[in-house]
């Protein structure tokens, strides 16, 4: 069942994502070579609560941190350790904050330091992937358009796109329906209402699209080495269009 969020509720949906927004811009000055992952959980963590917010991913099915921290060749949901971050690595930071009982969600991938072409290229064209499929958002159209469209920008750019994992609607729950897959068929799927809200990630491989699942039992990894990069964004669909509620703040 996909929710429509009353206006009380899409307020709060806005305090949540802006709270996501803020901990992505607090904590980028921080990602810098020697740091390690753990140490970018715990800055998060004490933001998250400072701000009477909770880390939602902690504890989300044994999960234990409050961040995912995917780092070069990790699509997804790895978990911050004592890995330093490297100059040349990149670095996926996905969080889910709870604030008053909604959730709001957002990932981006930083550089540390100078990175390469390659790496240059994915980032700049995953993101522009989450745009372009953002930009399909608005009330008549459906599901299919926004996974079509992000299929075709990233397969016309050489990208790979990860099938195994996709957005999702967002709520009190911070997956609730619909799917929202990164391939797939305009026209078809759930259509759009305004008050639905719904996470855009595309996961997109600088390689072959294929992943494999790490023995931690969370960490996705490509299965070819190939680096990989994830933008998502938590978006509302108004009468006329859309509202992100995660904008970027830096
Ligand atoms: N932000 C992720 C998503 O969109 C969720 C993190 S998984 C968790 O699906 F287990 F760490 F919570
Ligand atoms: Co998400």
């Amino acid at each position: 069942m996909i929710s429509i969020k009353s206006e009380r509720e899409i307020e709060l949906m806005k305090k949540a994502g802006l709270l996501v927004s803020k901990m992505h811009k607090f904590i980028k000055p921080y990602i810098k070579e020697g740091i390690t992952t753990k140490e970018l959980d715990r800055l998060c963590s004490e933001f998250i609560t400072s701000n009477d917010a909770i880390p939602t991913c902690k504890g989300y099915e044994g999960f234990p941190c409050a961040l995912c921290t995917s780092v070069n060749e990790q699509v997804v949901h790895g978990i911050p350790g004592n890995y330093k971050l490297k100059n040349g690595d990149i670095i996926t930071i996905d969080v889910v904050i709870g604030y008053k009982g909604y959730q709001g969600d957002a990932a981006w991938t930083y550089a540390v330091g100078e990175i390469d072409e390659n790496k240059k290229y994915l980032m700049e064209h995953t993101k522009k992937a989450l745009d372009v499929g953002v930009s399909c958002v608005k009330p008549g159209n459906r599901i299919g358009d926004i996974s079509a469209a992000i299929q075709k920008y990233a397969e016309e750019h050489n990208l790979g796109v990860v099938r195994e994992l996709c957005g999702h609607g967002i709520g009190r729950e911070m997956h609730e329906d619909p799917e929202v897959p990164n391939f797939g068929i305009p026209n078809t799927g759930p259509r759009l209402k305004p008050g639905m809200i719904i996470c855009i990630e595309p996961m997109l491989t600088y390689g072959r699209r294929d992943v494999m699942l790490l023995e931690d039992d969370w960490t996705v990894v490509t299965a070819d080495n190939s680096p990989a990069a994830h933008y998502e964004h938590t978006v509302l669909i108004t009468e006329d269009g859309y509202e992100i509620l995660t904008p970027r703040l830096d």
